[in-house]
């Protein structure tokens, strides 16, 4: 549109001075002509005048000469006539003479010159055109006759002449706005976005692939290239798509988005997986006057937004984002990845009071810390209870009308925020499949039973078919609950909970991340290796030759501050690498709307603060702490780079930083850190696993992975590896869907 608005503003401004410049040649001409015609024709009128008058005047008969010069007041152009002495006194005067006229000099200059002259005059009166012609008696100069026309009517006629041109100029931008824009429009940006739209959705591999090459007009020759390229693209898709097939069996090869893709089309024979959360996968913000999207910092979002690059299908979510409704549309919809969309996200609005009661009241300051052990006290507020189910009533609704004209649909519900949602999605639609996954911590019966609501909680929960977490602790802890609080039957050989006649089955499956190791991510391309470069760290202002590094949400049970008193022990312990190690911890601003949050974040940069004034030393200071957002691919080579990174949660459902780290060391090298208490503590076994709340026991893997062997080092990195390639979350989709859908 703003093209279009500068072309047209381009023509007009053309268009503009053409315009004018042939109006202001075509006024000059018009103006001379008249001027000139005028000038002629008094100057006839004045000779033929001069003689009736002269015989008067020589006769010296004033009446005589005042009732001939009274005889021309009637006309419409002459306006006037005058008769004077030499000496310039009037003898003679017509009645209507313009005021203005009386102390004209032309007379007196025409007597001493002895010639006829004239003059165009501007007054108050109007315009006049003032010519005097010299009278004679015996060849000598006795007085002059001064006739004054009327020259008004030549501004009218150049004003109508402007007026005119300027209607013209009128009337053709308009006319050539409209045939511009229908013309940039209908031959250029139609055509263009058609062409664009083909080739996204050819790259995408959906809906109808092949390029549009009909009415692409000019840009026929464009078309056709982009239509070969296009045919290239599917028959290697296929040829790909072909390979995965032969591969599905083959359970030793890693599984990649490809290899999901047609699993999902063997297993599920296509049926739609709609999948719903809190947090959405993408965020449409506004910086300045430009929308900027990122991916917020969420494990969740990490571990299923590739699974639902590859799969297809509708991701439900809260829309946070300011500028999430612009982009959408009316439906909330909005096709993602926004530069290669895979998938449709549709985005659920929320008041500001269900924010507040459902996600920072219920969610975050009642059930995050009961599922925590982290020594925060759970606050359980009645109305953030009730905002709670409303909510939750909302999402169903939402959902319930997305899938009306669906068959056996598969819908996927994510964490603590939706526990009512299962029953309510079952009971409506017992044809769905319901899957839901718990992605905390399920800490154990005794802690559960301090919530009021408890048994509305796990009654929600028990309408899904499938209920997943990532340990087999937590499903040990959760049956020992549902055991406690509600009626049903727990069958301990199948770990499966029935009660009205539904079963619903529980089941560990350790999440991951899209880690393939080399083998083709999606559409084909080999899974990018940053090569290790401490220079990615030199841009923050860190180049010591050790260097740890820390990335979270900034969250309590991150044991970020645990994290930082380590590192105080470990410079006290070892002085001989005070100068020579900085530790770098990046943390992702979360959850601000709670206070215990925000407090917690002011506390990471005091202690931080406290522990560097204790040790900086001239440009060295060891703590690094970034409060900032950073999205994945600025994270990449930090983990490429970093010596160690530690992960030193207090309590984690899995924690995928752990992970991306042990992904990112295409060379085998760096050591991790890890907390006993995170889920990816049973999952990577090559880590220096250790007891967060324990100084002393960080502070000595600190030094343990400095000194590491390079040989153990790249023993340890190379089983972890190992394992995050094989149990990637390709496959614990795959597990996971497959489960799902056998069982209802
Ligand atoms: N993350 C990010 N930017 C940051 C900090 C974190 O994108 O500045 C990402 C990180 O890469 C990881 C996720 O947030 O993918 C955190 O997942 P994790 O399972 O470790 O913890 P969660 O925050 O979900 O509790
Ligand atoms: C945990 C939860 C996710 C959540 C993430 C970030 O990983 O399991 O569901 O999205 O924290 O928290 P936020 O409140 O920002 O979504």
């Amino acid at each position: 549109m703003k093209h279009i608005f500068w072309i047209i503003a381009g023509v007009v401004i053309v268009l503009s001075v053409v315009n004018f410049g042939f109006t202001f040649v075509q006024v000059r001409e018009e103006k001379a002509t008249l001027s000139n015609d005028l000038g002629y024709r008094t100057r006839l009128l004045a000779d033929s005048l001069k003689e009736s008058i002269e015989p008067a005047y020589s006769a010296g008969s004033a009446e005589t000469l005042q009732r001939t010069v009274g005889r021309f007041t009637d006309n419409e152009r002459l306006r006037g006539l005058v008769v004077v002495d030499p000496r310039g006194e009037i003898i003679a005067v017509s009645e209507n003479l313009p005021a203005s006229i009386r102390g004209n000099t032309l007379a007196a200059n025409v007597m001493d010159a002895d010639s006829s002259r004239g003059e165009f005059v501007r007054s108050s009166d109007g315009s006049f055109y003032v010519f005097a012609v010299p009278l004679h008696e015996e060849q000598r100069v006795v007085g002059a006759l001064l006739l004054v026309q009327n020259a008004d009517f030549i501004n009218t006629y150049i004003t109508r002449i402007w007026l005119d041109n300027l209607t013209r100029l009128a009337v053709q931008i308009l006319f050539f706005s409209i045939v511009i824009a229908a013309i940039v429009r209908w031959v250029i940006v139609k055509p263009l976005s058609r062409l664009a739209e083909s080739v996204r959705r050819t790259r995408a591999g959906s809906g109808t692939v092949g390029v549009v090459t009909e009415h692409s007009f000019f840009f026929q020759p464009l078309a056709s290239e982009i239509a070969k390229l296009s045919k290239s693209l599917s028959q290697a898709r296929s040829a790909a798509s072909e390979e995965a097939r032969m591969r599905l069996e083959k359970l030793d090869t890693p599984w990649t988005a490809e290899r999901l893709k047609e699993f999902v089309k063997a297993h599920l024979r296509n049926r739609p997986i709609v999948l719903v959360s809190n947090r959405e996968p993408y965020v449409h913000e506004k910086v300045g006057n430009e929308t900027k999207w990122s991916v917020p910092a969420s494990g969740m979002v990490t571990a299923l937004e590739p699974v639902m690059e590859a799969c297809g299908g509708l991701w439900v979510a809260h829309g946070s984002g300011n500028a999430d409704r612009e982009v959408a549309d009316a439906q909330g919809k909005v096709q993602v990845p926004p530069e290669e969309p895979r998938y449709t996200l549709k985005r659920v609005w929320l008041t500001q009071k269900d924010v507040q009661g459902f996600y920072v009241g219920f969610s975050n300051e009642a059930l995050w810390p009961l599922s925590h052990m982290a020594h925060t006290r759970p606050v359980f507020r009645k109305n953030d209870w009730m905002a709670y189910r409303r909510v939750n009533g909302k999402f169903a609704e939402t959902i319930l009308a997305e899938i009306k004209d669906l068959q056996n649909p598969i819908i996927l519900v994510q964490d603590y925020h939706f526990a009512l949602l299962p029953r309510m999605l079952k009971n409506a639609r017992p044809d769905a499949s319901v899957g839901f996954f718990w992605h905390i911590p399920w800490a154990s019966a005794e802690l559960f039973s301090i919530c009021p609501w408890r048994k509305e909680l796990l009654e929600g929960i028990l309408g899904a078919d499938l209920i997943g977490f990532h340990t087999q602790q937590h499903c040990n802890n959760f049956l020992e609950t549902v055991g406690k609080e509600v009626e049903a039957l727990i069958d301990l050989e199948q770990f499966s909970i029935t009660r009205d006649e539904h079963t619903s089955y529980v089941r560990a499956f350790p999440i991951s991340i899209a880690f393939t190791n080399g083998a083709p991510a999606l559409g084909g391309t080999e899974e990018k290796a940053t090569p290790p470069d401490k220079n990615a760290f030199k841009n923050l202002g860190i180049e010591t030759e050790y260097i740890g590094l820390g990335v979270d949400r900034l969250d309590y049970t991150k044991g970020i501050l645990e994290r930082f008193k380590a590192i105080e022990f470990f410079l006290d312990a070892n002085p001989q690498y005070r100068s020579k190690f900085t530790f770098l911890q990046i943390s992702s601003p979360s959850r601000e709307g709670s206070k215990k949050y925000r407090d917690y974040a002011d506390e990471c940069a005091a202690e931080a603060g406290r522990i560097n004034k204790k040790f900086e030393d001239g440009n060295w200071r060891p703590i690094h702490f970034e409060k900032k957002h950073f999205s994945h691919e600025e994270l990449h080579p930090l983990y490429a780079a970093a010596d160690l990174c530690l992960v030193t949660s207090l309590h984690d459902g899995m924690n995928l930083v752990a992970k991306e780290f042990v992904a990112a060391r295409s060379k085998e090298d760096g050591t991790l850190i890890l907390s006993q208490f995170t889920g990816a503590a049973r999952d990577l076994k090559g880590a220096l696993i250790v007891n967060p709340y324990s100084a002393e026991e960080v502070a000595e893997a600190i030094s343990k992975a400095l000194a590491m062997s390079p040989a153990e080092v790249h023993r340890r990195m190379k089983v972890m590896r190992n394992a995050v390639r094989d149990s990637n979350v390709y496959r614990w989709s795959a597990e996971f869907l497959k489960t799902v859908a056998n069982l209802a």
